[in-house]
């Protein structure tokens, strides 16, 4: 299958590292316009730069704002105000003892990883509708649905994005625009390699360090190895692309069978 993004913009939340770099290199790659997002311009500047060495050809677009924030993410539909493909990738987490999980923390964790996905789709979802073509992805994770106790509030925000999914799905229903989340599993980037060792032995080698998390915090991953954020872009890219126009509404899942269900 050959994806072919060419002429389409994408705009990528919180991508100057981890998942949502590689699903922005991956766009670039499939032929896309692709908007380079992260809070700071040195940030977005030199994920640029890192984004050209690899898709020397690409087209790219620098937005850096703070999209948790209504001025922010007001700011980001200035500098792009038409978005073909929308992928709310921003996200936060942070291991934190169930009851001591503040109201602040509750709040910022809604703010970030729920209204910020919600707002942009608000205001880039009509444009999608009126020329009839968009894509609307949401990058949830097993913790939507297998509830982390060491997380409970991130898994509050990432169940929310499921329902905010099918919801902005049934909106668009009836026209070219798909919406979908992806439910992804434990992935290696850098804020999971602090996570683990928040976790684990600090002294371990990350080999080690990795086997011990996976078998003592993650025991029902099918891979029992962390995910590379190249094959959660592979999906993204697919959702994106014109060949996946009768998938709406779904959860799709690259979670290497860490969510023990048959359906999606
Ligand atoms: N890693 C995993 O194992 C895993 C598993 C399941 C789901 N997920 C989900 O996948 C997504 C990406 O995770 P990740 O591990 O790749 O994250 P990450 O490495 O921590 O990267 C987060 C990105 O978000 C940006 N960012 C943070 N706050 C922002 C804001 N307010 N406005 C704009 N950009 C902001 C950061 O850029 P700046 O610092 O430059 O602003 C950075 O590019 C998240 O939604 C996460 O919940 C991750």
């Amino acid at each position: 299958m050959h994806v072919d993004l060419t002429g389409r913009t994408a705009l990528v939340t919180g991508s100057t590292q981890g998942i949502g770099a590689a699903i922005a290199t991956a766009l670039a790659r499939s032929g896309a316009t692709v908007a380079v997002n992260g809070r700071t311009s040195d940030g977005v500047t030199a994920a640029v730069k890192r984004l050209r060495a690899e898709v020397p050809d690409a087209e790219v677009v620098p937005v850096a704002a703070d999209v948790a924030t209504e001025e922010g993410a007001r700011l980001a539909v200035e500098l792009l105000p038409e978005v073909d493909v929308l992928v709310n990738n921003l996200g936060v987490f942070e291991s934190r003892p169930a009851l001591e999980i503040t109201d602040a923390e509750w709040r910022r964790y809604f703010e970030v990883n729920v209204l910020a996905a919600v707002r942009l789709t608000r205001a880039y979802l009509p444009g999608m509708t009126g020329r009839d073509w968009g894509r609307v992805q949401y990058i949830a994770s097993d913790s939507a649905v297998v509830t982390p106790v060491e997380m409970i509030h991130y898994g509050m925000s990432k169940t929310a994005l499921l329902a905010v999914s099918r919801g902005f799905a049934k909106e668009a229903a009836g026209t070219g625009v798909t919406v979908n989340s992806v439910i992804t599993g434990p992935t290696r980037t850098g804020g999971v390699e602090d996570f683990v060792y928040e976790l684990v032995d600090r002294d371990l080698e990350w080999e080690e360090a990795q086997r011990v998390f996976m078998r003592e915090h993650r025991p029902q991953s099918l891979l029992q190895r962390l995910i590379e954020p190249e094959e959660i872009a592979h999906m993204v890219v697919y959702l994106s692309s014109p060949q996946a126009s009768a998938t709406t509404g779904g959860a799709v899942r690259v979670d290497g069978g860490y969510v023990d269900a048959i359906l999606p």
